[in-house]
């Protein structure tokens, strides 16, 4: 039989397309679908952790705005959502794991213009295990980052699936041994990673990110990190930084509902502080794990 996957077969067991549970294999979309042909479409992943979805809320909040800010509404209502992604967990036994959500504008042949009427969006779920080990050692070990220029489109609030940019840059990383690439725009402020949130502390002892803007994703770890740190009454600023000041900073750390907290070793090849994660970034680690919903 011919290996379609080349090796790589699709996340999960069972995925759920256009209200049916269908094995991973067989699930698919219509080829004039405008997330295919256009990337009409938005994204979500979340975390599972012992069986539970983490944050939850928070992802469909900003699920519900990346489609508003294209014109498009949810394509049901959120509890009868929130009954297909914990159906979904349950179908594929997961208990460690993460759940890709995608809205498609929908199948309808191919124009620019957003279609009038609204033909009928696509929806797709997958869930698929993570390793906890690789996380694990991620968060005990840290993880090296290079820097590259930002090529993203000038919408990057939006999560939406056009990821051409981001999955180039998270490539070059890879074939530099780096496990992220942190983004510099034009202005010569870092942005944030590929698909992480980007994190300093400053010669101040304040833990930095990025102010929210159009530049970046409203992380939802970011936002959750932003909450407990406050309630902890830890120094946070949000603002943007420099990747001199990145390279001089004391820590560093990403984020992202994949690995929560993940401390930031290294940046273009030199240690950041004495080279090993930091107190506060294992604070921040601590924080999170307490102060993330499970539902
Ligand atoms: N990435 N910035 C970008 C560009 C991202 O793609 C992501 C998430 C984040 C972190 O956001 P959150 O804390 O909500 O995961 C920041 C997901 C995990 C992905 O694309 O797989």
């Amino acid at each position: 039989m011919i290996d379609h996957w080349n090796g790589r077969p699709p996340s999960g067991r069972i995925a759920y397309v256009d209200g049916r549970y269908l094995r991973a294999g067989k699930a698919g979309v219509h080829i004039e679908d405008r997330g295919l042909q256009l990337g009409d479409s938005v994204y979500e992943v979340c975390r599972i952790a012992s069986g539970r979805l983490r944050d939850e809320e928070e992802h469909l909040d900003r699920l519900e705005r990346s489609l508003g800010e294209i014109q498009m509404a949810m394509p049901m209502a959120r509890a009868a959502l929130k009954g297909v992604m914990t159906e979904l967990v349950r179908r594929n036994g997961l208990r460690d794991g993460i759940l890709y959500l995608q809205v498609t504008r929908g199948a309808v042949r191919r124009e620019h213009p957003i279609p009038e009427p609204p033909p009928r969006p696509t929806l797709i779920l997958t869930a698929r295990p993570v390793d906890p080990a690789a996380i694990a050692r991620r968060h005990a070990e840290g993880v090296a980052v290079v820097l590259r220029p930002d090529q993203r489109w000038a919408r990057c609030d939006i999560k939406s699936t056009q990821l051409l940019a981001n999955l180039m840059a998270k490539t070059e990383a890879r074939s530099k041994g780096a496990f992220e690439a942190w983004l510099i725009d034009r202005g010569g402020f870092i942005t944030e990673g590929a698909s992480t949130t980007a994190w300093i502390m400053d010669r101040e002892g304040r833990v930095v990110t990025r102010e929210l803007s159009h530049a970046i994703l409203p992380g939802v770890t970011r936002r959750v990190i932003l909450e407990a740190a406050a309630e902890a009454q830890l120094p946070v600023i949000e603002r943007r930084f420099t990747p001199a000041e990145a390279k001089a900073a004391r820590e560093a750390f990403l984020t992202s509902a994949t690995g929560g907290a993940v401390p930031v070793v290294q940046i273009d090849g030199r240690p950041v502080g004495d080279g090993k994660p930091g107190p506060v970034t294992r604070r921040i680690m601590a924080l999170y794990a307490e102060h993330s919903h499970e539902t």
